[in-house]
């Protein structure tokens, strides 16, 4: 149940309810307050005066309602819509006495106050705004229809099999679908693509043959305002169509995607769209045909415009056949130089999904410069819930921080009228999921808060990332008492920090195993043709991106951050090796040497994993026996697996510099 547990429904269930609004999400609302009230004994009512929960759709202008003039909650809640009318999604919740009003223009916006209350409780008393800042809030499932040979059944999955797909096909059974579908709308979630980007031959067929049974699975989605979208493989018109070419300039290939859309529409009347992995990592694209990529999505966004359906096109293309001993190429580069010339050539449908950072979703990257560059193109920030680089959601690595930080960055420096990334994400917020069958729906239990805090970031991408963690711990763990909940808290609220002290140093990136990026191999990746090395030698570590005798990628950022990243002297001490070659004596602005740095880190990721570990050793009455076991015997791994991280940097780069460690530890 994650952060509905059954007693959040304890705040709808007992009370007198009145609900005047329509609209096929008003349905769930109501089946909501029925099952809660089975279990609690409240009762709907007629009378809006008998009630002390209020649902109530209103719409500008407001005509005066006899109705709600001697309810103050409702009037004032009205009065607050009328003053500022509320986006489709937006509500507000009033609470003045007995009566809590939860007044919105639409169901979908009902819908959502309904489940604040269920999350938070009982309003304190006044009135409270709510509307999400985008109106597109998406996560990515990379999900298999078949276990791949390498990647499994979700690709860069770390919770159990898909909950969608199974043996080739839908499931027939999609109730945890419908469990973890309220949930995501819980969160403000309101899209969803279901299989992998990586769209293989029998997850292509989704959007022919098998989408009887996509059309199941989207109805599912529906009943929670959450729409359906499909990764496609771009050159369908050829796998599925039988056509010669997937062209996207010949008007037979247009024509293709055009009818193969309208097919998809008759099955799933509110679909969004497609999502496109295209020329990356092996995947078909525009570049075969040598067209553009805005010639490869326009044609798709065409087809599925009339429908109100957008082309997430991703913006994921570089060199995956680098040669290690080719200095010129930086993968850091590759999708400015690809995407940055098309900018104001792409439909208006067409949302280009930028990865946060430039190279694959490391604990610590820049903010890619594409998404300050582009000022004519929808741009989605893409995160990565699922902790692939993280902890595999085995370490306990909470987000919420590392995300805010890139939704807060400004390309412009800390000047006044400055926009954060938050502001340039016209086209929403998009995150792949951590999702899988498990019990606890994410491995680690504790990995649950990384999916809320996306939900709730995507809808208020400036909230404090902690208040949300807060707020998290308060709807998961609503029996814990405070001491439990200050120890959840405190786990969590730095462990993003920790995760980065005992693996890849000061920006570096990567160092993990290349089989499956999980536990440390410095140079697992340093001779291989993925782009991503650390340059360590004996004198010193990391990549020159400067301009100046680099590979020129600092050169992609506007003023400051240009000359700021520029610097060695003005460089971020934690973008340090991202942005240059140092030698190992190098004095950061902490004080410390990078050499230092890395020994003394290392050392104190592990210690800080050991103090979570003896935290959470005595929660062991406080909360559920079942999440207490499985927190436990995963933070038994992330000890052992931290301090292999921790040896093996510590002694790789006692070997490669041979400067001994300042305090005098042990290396090997
Ligand atoms: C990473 C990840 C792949 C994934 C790719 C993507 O490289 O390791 O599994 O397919 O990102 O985002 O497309």
């Amino acid at each position: 149940p994650a952060w509905l547990p059954g007693e959040s429904s304890r705040h709808l269930g007992g009370r007198r309810v009145y609900i005047d609004a329509h609209g096929p999400l008003v349905d769930t609302v109501r089946s909501e307050f029925t099952r809660a009230m089975a279990a609690h004994g409240g009762r709907f009512v007629d009378v809006i005066t008998d009630a002390e929960i209020v649902v109530i759709l209103v719409t500008e202008p407001m005509a005066p309602n006899p109705a709600h003039a001697d309810v103050a909650a409702v009037r004032e809640a009205a009065a607050a819509a009328e003053a500022s009318p509320l986006t489709p999604e937006g509500y507000i919740l009033a609470r003045r006495d007995s009566v809590t009003a939860i007044v919105a223009a639409t169901d979908h916006g009902a819908l959502y106050g309904v489940l604040d209350l269920m999350r938070n409780g009982e309003p304190a008393p006044g009135v409270r705004r709510e509307q999400p800042a985008h109106p597109i809030r998406m996560l990515d499932h990379w999900d298999n229809m078949t276990v791949h040979p390498v990647m499994g059944a979700v690709e860069r999955g770390y919770a159990g099999d898909s909950i969608f797909f199974t043996d080739g096909e839908v499931r027939r059974d999609l109730d945890r679908v419908a469990r973890y579908a309220r949930l995501l709308a819980a969160v403000g979630i309101n899209r969803v693509a279901i299989n992998n980007v990586n769209v293989h031959r029998t997850e292509a067929l989704l959007l022919t043959d098998k989408l009887p049974d996509v059309a199941r699975v989207a109805d599912v989605f529906r009943s929670w305002g959450i729409r359906l979208h499909l990764s496609v493989n771009f050159a369908s018109p050829v796998l599925l169509g039988g056509l010669e070419s997937a062209d996207p300039l010949l008007p037979e290939v247009a024509e293709w995607w055009r009818e193969a859309t309208d097919r998809v529409y008759d099955a799933i009347p509110d679909f969004g769209g497609y999502v496109v992995k295209a020329d990356s990592e092996g995947q078909p694209g525009p570049f075969s045909y040598g067209r553009s990529h805005a010639e490869g999505a326009n044609p798709l966004a065409a087809a599925l415009a009339p429908h109100d359906g957008i082309v997430h096109w991703r913006a994921f293309v570089y060199n995956h056949h680098q040669d290690w001993r080719d200095r010129s190429t930086d993968r850091a580069k590759a999708a400015f130089g690809h995407f940055v010339p098309l900018d104001g050539q792409f439909a208006d449908n067409v949302v280009l999904q930028v990865k946060h950072g430039p190279i694959d979703f490391q604990t610590r990257e820049p903010v890619s410069p594409v998404i300050g560059a582009l000022t004519h193109t929808n741009v989605a920030v893409e995160l990565q819930v699922t902790q692939e680089y993280t902890g595999q959601q085995k370490h306990v690595c909470y987000l919420g921080p590392a995300w805010s930080e890139i939704l807060r960055f400004r390309f412009a420096g800390e000047t006044d009228g400055a926009r954060p990334v938050a502001d340039l994400a016209t086209g929403g917020f998009v995150a792949v999921s951590n999702v899988g069958t498990d019990h606890f729906l994410t491995g680690h239990p504790l990995a649950q808060a990384n999916l809320y805090a996306f939900g709730r970031l995507s809808w208020e991408p400036l909230a404090d990332p902690l208040r949300i963690l807060d707020e998290w711990i308060g709807a998961t763990f609503p029996d814990a008492d405070d001491h439990a909940r200050a120890v959840i808290h405190s786990i969590l609220d730095s462990s993003w920090a920790t995760y980065e002290k005992y693996t890849a140093p000061l920006g570096v990136g990567f160092m993990v195993s290349s089989r499956d990026h999980y536990g440390p191999d410095v140079d697992g990746y340093e001779y291989s043709r993925w782009g991503t090395y650390h340059f360590a030698d004996r004198d010193g570590v990391g990549v020159d991106r400067t301009q100046a005798t680099g590979t020129g990628f600092a050169g992609q950022y506007p003023s400051p951050w240009r000359e700021r990243y520029e610097s060695l002297a003005e460089c971020p001490d934690d973008l340090l090796l991202f942005f240059h070659h140092v030698p190992y004596d190098h004095v950061l602005k902490s004080g410390s040497t990078v050499i230092q740095h890395i020994y003394d880190t290392h050392t104190e990721g592990v210690q800080d994993v050991l103090r979570s570990q003896a935290a959470w050793a005595g929660l062991s009455n406080r909360i559920d026996s079942a999440t207490h076991e499985r927190v436990t015997t995963l933070l038994v791994e992330q000890v052992r697996s931290a301090g292999d991280w921790r040896d093996q940097i510590q002694t790789y780069f006692f070997r490669k510099s041979g400067v001994a460690d300042a305090t005098g530890r042990p290396h090997y």
